[in-house]
């Protein structure tokens, strides 16, 4: 059974006379790791901290377990946060800090030993407790500032950016680490980030967001497969977006061309999205297994080890790319035909300003 832990409704923010969260709804269910997605600037930060407490909204309500909250002082909602700039206190040492929030509670002396061990070990940081953190790296201070949020068992745990500091390697070990932990704890999580890939692998609900307007709430392969807007389309790793025109409620024409979407299409010009490991390439107009083709000349091609990625021309001069996986020796070259299925194109029916406008 699921159940709603956190709510914001109608949230509107300004600084000074500039709007920069505008009219955002979401909704969080208990223990979900939710991630808020979206370009730098966009509001992310800005939304963390108003459930943090740490700004107020203009207008529109939060709520957090039961309560009503967006006017309650930070301390008194239990929510813990670990900022983009971690934050960590230079005078005390790791084991200090990680206590810190569990002496204001006045835990004893017993439980609070217990607890930062736990999650010191959880975050691979046991050893380093009388270390202070000018004499560790960026990657083990980001490290301590999760455990000093985790500790705390919040209702909500609100982590920004915390793995920027860490290297490829790390970060995708630790990535796989608070996915299990926070999994473990049950413990509902917001995570911010810009890396698509980190959301796409780690969420159990992924939210975009562009220039303080949400474009779309909703599960990983939702987001990638049926974006609300072009600007998901894009955000989430790669497309091609192509303005088509519905004539009935199955085609669409693109340049002359008639493609067949599995979605009903609406009536008029809209958007379609193509993402570029959909399309197979072939040297004869070919579709064996009733794909849509269309035309190009390759530009150019790029090998990618694992993939080799084209890009081609159309006859109206659109670019797209088209990426083969498992390439081989394999190398398409000059005159080609585009394949795609009638199942991997997608209609978009929000048009590029469409999230915006409902704002
Ligand atoms: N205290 C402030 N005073 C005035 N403007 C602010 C303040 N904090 C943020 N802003 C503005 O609000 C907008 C949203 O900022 P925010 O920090 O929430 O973005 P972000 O999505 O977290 O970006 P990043 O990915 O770069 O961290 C930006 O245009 C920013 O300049
Ligand atoms: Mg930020």
């Amino acid at each position: 059974m699921s159940e709603i832990v956190m709510e914001l409704k109608a949230i509107n923010k300004f600084f000074g006379s500039s709007q920069v969260i505008h009219n955002v709804n979401f909704k969080v269910q208990k223990g979900d790791f939710v991630t808020l997605l979206g370009p730098s600037g966009c509001g992310k930060t800005t939304i963390l901290r108003m459930i943090a407490g740490f700004y107020e909204p203009d207008s529109g309500e939060i709520h957090l377990a039961g309560r009503q909250i967006e006017h309650v002082p930070p301390y008194a909602r239990n929510t813990a946060m670990v900022f983009q700039e971690y934050a960590l206190f230079p005078h005390m040492s790791v084991f200090e800090n990680v206590a810190y929030g569990l002496r204001v509670r006045n835990l004893d002396e017993k439980t609070v030993k217990q607890k930062v061990g736990d999650a010191l070990s959880l975050m691979q940081l046991s050893g380093m407790e009388d270390r202070y953190p000018n004499q560790m790296s960026g990657g083990q201070q980001q490290r301590v500032a999760v455990a000093r949020a985790l500790v705390m068992e919040p209702d909500v745990l609100l982590l920004d950016e915390p793995l920027s500091n860490l290297d490829a390697k790390l970060r995708e070990s630790v990535r796989v680490e608070l996915r299990t932990i926070q999994q473990q704890m049950g413990l509902t999580t917001i995570y911010v980030t810009h890396d698509q890939q980190e959301a796409l692998s780690m969420s159990d609900s992924i939210i975009v967001m562009k220039k303080g307007y949400l474009h779309q709430q909703g599960k990983p392969h939702e987001i990638y497969f049926e974006p609300a807007t072009p600007f998901v389309a894009d955000f989430i790793g790669t497309t091609n977006l192509i303005q088509v025109t519905g004539n009935n409620a199955l085609w669409a024409n693109y340049e002359g061309q008639v493609l067949e979407m599995d979605a009903p299409c609406p009536e008029g010009t809209y958007t379609a999205s193509i993402r570029p490991e959909s399309i197979r390439l072939n040297e004869v107009a070919k579709a064996p297994h009733g794909e849509n083709v269309l035309p190009a000349t390759i530009t150019h091609s790029m090998f990618l080890g694992e993939k080799m990625r084209y890009f081609l021309k159309d006859a109206s001069g659109k670019e797209w790319l088209a990426d083969i996986f498992d390439p081989g020796r394999k190398i398409y070259e000059g005159d080609v035909f585009m394949l795609f299925m009638p199942n991997r194109t997608h209609v978009i029916v929000g048009d590029a300003e469409g999230a915006e406008s409902k704002g």
